[in-house]
């Protein structure tokens, strides 16, 4: 078992890693629980296969469990569930003393973490995520939203959770595709600051995608850690150092719009794809050699991640491809910031990227 601290003035949490946790999940949450009453909110997929075990284990300690199930996906993340959601948790005569437990993936942890920032003025949300992204990054921050009109997570807050619980034995039943999505935002972390997880990643990624158990704690129980630093030193990403967990994201940004943000490319391997091009694109400006970036691509090709635009199956020109980034919302004063890198584990934030080279790099690139 690893607890791992998210140490913030005033609203640090834990964030507990252990195989096997969700079968004693009130031992552990008990100490947040009000009223002897949790309302859990969770989606379909996840329902049919954890919501059972997580609520007898409530039960048997004298925990009520209400329960929400909305339907499974991205569209989820919206006004018109928020309002579901909000007007269901008001019948049920939810309390700002209550706790809300958002089982599941990156959405509904997104859209769980937001309703209670809002429901009567604010009550307390823990973090139960179910896929590896979620495991890994989204239930560790405090970053809440759900989507509108105008682009992704747009409308939302920084809302920290009270605890956050993760056992790597729910990944048993996710779909082998957001495994492998989850784990480019796993690989993301060695990239950014710690070469020697890198190299770990290269060693042991055939054991990790086959959810050897260990592999998965220890990639976790290292992810969590590395996005809890960050966090810590930058909340709000007011410095810019939170920024660095974008390595990727604004080249995978594009190539997600150009895709129509649809299941042709999710997430998770737009990263892929746009880590791989952001080290390209580092050494093209002299940053890193060719061998750390052709490195990079051929550990990601390995997992099965898209790699590259033509793996990715993006065909766009450059040009229309930074207008995509140009809608990006980590937009400031008319400057594109690029997460670079120096080397594998050396990560920068250039403020200097001219936009016509990238499209020419785009161009070039395969
Ligand atoms: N808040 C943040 O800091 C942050 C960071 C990254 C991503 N996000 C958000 O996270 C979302 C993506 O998260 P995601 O990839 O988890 O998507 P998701 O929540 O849609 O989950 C992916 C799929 O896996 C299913 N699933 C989840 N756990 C399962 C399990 N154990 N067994 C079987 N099926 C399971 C879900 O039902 C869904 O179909 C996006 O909306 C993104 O914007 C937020
Ligand atoms: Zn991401």
């Amino acid at each position: 078992m690893t607890l791992i601290p998210v140490n913030l003035a005033g609203n640090g949490y834990d964030i507990l890693v252990e195989s096997g946790a969700l079968n004693n999940a009130a031992q552990h949450l008990k100490d947040h629980v009000k009223n002897d009453r949790v309302f859990v909110v969770t989606d379909t997929n996840v329902s049919a296969k954890w919501r059972q075990p997580l609520e007898s284990d409530l039960e048997k300690s004298g925990i009520k469990v209400i329960s929400h199930v909305l339907p499974a996906g991205e569209q989820t993340k919206s006004w018109a569930v928020l309002e579901q959601l909000t007007d269901w948790l008001l019948d049920e005569g939810a309390e700002r003393s209550d706790i809300l437990i958002a089982l599941g993936g990156g959405v509904i942890g997104d859209l769980t973490g937001f309703a209670a920032s809002i429901l009567k003025r604010g009550c307390n949300f823990i973090q139960i995520p179910t896929s590896l992204l979620a495991q890994v990054d989204s239930s560790v921050g405090g970053k809440t939203a759900i989507n509108s009109r105008a682009g992704k997570n747009l409308i939302g807050r920084f809302n920290q959770p009270r605890f956050v619980l993760i056992d790597p034995l729910v990944l048993g039943t996710l779909p082998d595709r957001e495994l492998r999505a989850g784990y480019a935002e796993v690989v993301k972390y060695g990239l950014i600051n710690n070469a020697p997880f890198f190299e770990w990643c290269e060693e042991n990624s055939d054991k990790l995608l086959g959810r050897d158990p260990d592999a998965l704690s220890y990639a976790i129980t290292e992810s969590v850690k590395a996005k809890a630093g960050i966090v810590a030193e930058d909340e709000k990403e007011l410095s810019g150092r939170r920024a660095l967990l974008n390595l990727g994201h604004t080249f995978g940004h594009a190539l997600e719009a150009e895709t129509g943000y649809s299941s042709d490319l999710v997430h998770g391997e737009a990263v892929a794809a746009g880590m791989a091009l952001a080290f390209h694109y580092s050494a093209r400006r002299g940053h890193c050699t060719e061998t750390d970036a052709a490195r990079v691509e051929r550990h990601l090709a390995q997992a099965g991640l898209p790699h590259s635009l033509d793996s990715a199956s993006v065909k766009a020109s450059g040009e229309r491809l930074v207008q995509h980034m140009l809608h990006d919302k980590k937009m400031t004063g008319g400057n594109l910031p690029f997460l670079l890198g120096n080397a594998i584990g050396e990560t920068f934030l250039a403020d200097d990227v001219d936009l016509e080279d990238v499209a020419a790099f785009l161009d070039q690139a395969e």
